[in-house]
């Protein structure tokens, strides 16, 4: 699903290395947790995957698909087979839920059919039916993290990636978030969390990738939070 291959990315023309020689194959249907320090460089990491940085060196590969050339028109093919979702929710304040879940697909063109039967499925499966017409602003930090993940699974992508998902939100709305992130999962999705959270990595079972200084320093399947 990813191969990530000898990938190096530093910032600040060299001054800062981000990640340092990282390589890690994720297969389909994994669900992996990547955990380390702040500054460790799991951000550049996730950023790296969708194409909102380059790395100087090393490979990546998605699906089958070199990313490393991939050129700046090419990116919006990419980011539709990428499901990605942030700490802060990242919804438009002034669309309903509705609206925040369809616009990708009215930007790319789907007909207002399709646009409402797929929406509808996807505030099902997260939970929010009945909250459609709402505003970002009328919702709990959970729900407005399940717009996010709604929104972000529109195109059907086979990954989907979360960059500390949870780090706005109680430990009750934590917990249904991971719950919701580990059905996505088990429908045959491939996750990639990006968390600080203890608790969460331990009750996963599930791969943890931890990150020290750019570098890999442990890969294990049903792995600990070791920091
Ligand atoms: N745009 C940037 N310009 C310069 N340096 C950056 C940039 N983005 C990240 N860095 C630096 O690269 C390193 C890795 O940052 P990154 O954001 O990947 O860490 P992180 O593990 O996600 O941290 P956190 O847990 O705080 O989110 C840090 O030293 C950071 O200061
Ligand atoms: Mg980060």
């Amino acid at each position: 699903m990813i191969k990530l291959i000898n990938l190096s990315k530093s910032y600040h023309s060299g001054k800062i290395q981000a990640i340092i020689n990282v390589t890690a194959h994720i297969k389909p249907g994994e669900f992996v947790s990547i955990v380390g320090q702040s500054g460790s460089g799991k951000s550049t990491i996730v950023k790296l995957i969708i194409a909102e940085e380059r790395p100087d060196s090393g490979k990546i590969i998605i699906g089958g698909w070199d990313i490393i050339g991939i050129k700046e028109r090419e990116i919006p093919t990419l980011r539709r087979q990428l499901g990605v979702i942030f700490q802060d929710f990242k919804l438009l304040p002034k669309k309903t839920v509705f609206e925040n879940v369809a616009f990708a697909m009215q930007t790319c063109g789907f007909r207002p059919k399709e646009i409402k039967k797929i929406v509808d499925q996807m505030l099902s499966l997260v939970g929010l039916k009945g909250k459609e017409n709402r505003y970002p602003h009328q919702l709990s930090g959970g729900e407005q993290q399940r717009v996010a993940i709604a929104r972000s699974l529109v195109h059907k992508p086979k990954l989907l990636i979360a960059d500390e998902p949870t780090g706005n939100l109680d430990s009750i709305n934590t917990r249904e978030i991971i719950d919701l992130l580990k059905k996505i999962n088990n429908m045959g999705t491939t996750v990639v969390l990006v968390t600080h959270n203890k608790d969460v990595v331990n009750g996963l079972h599930s791969r943890v990738i931890t990150l020290d200084s750019g570098q890999i320093i442990s890969d294990q399947e049903d792995g600990r939070y070791l920091l």
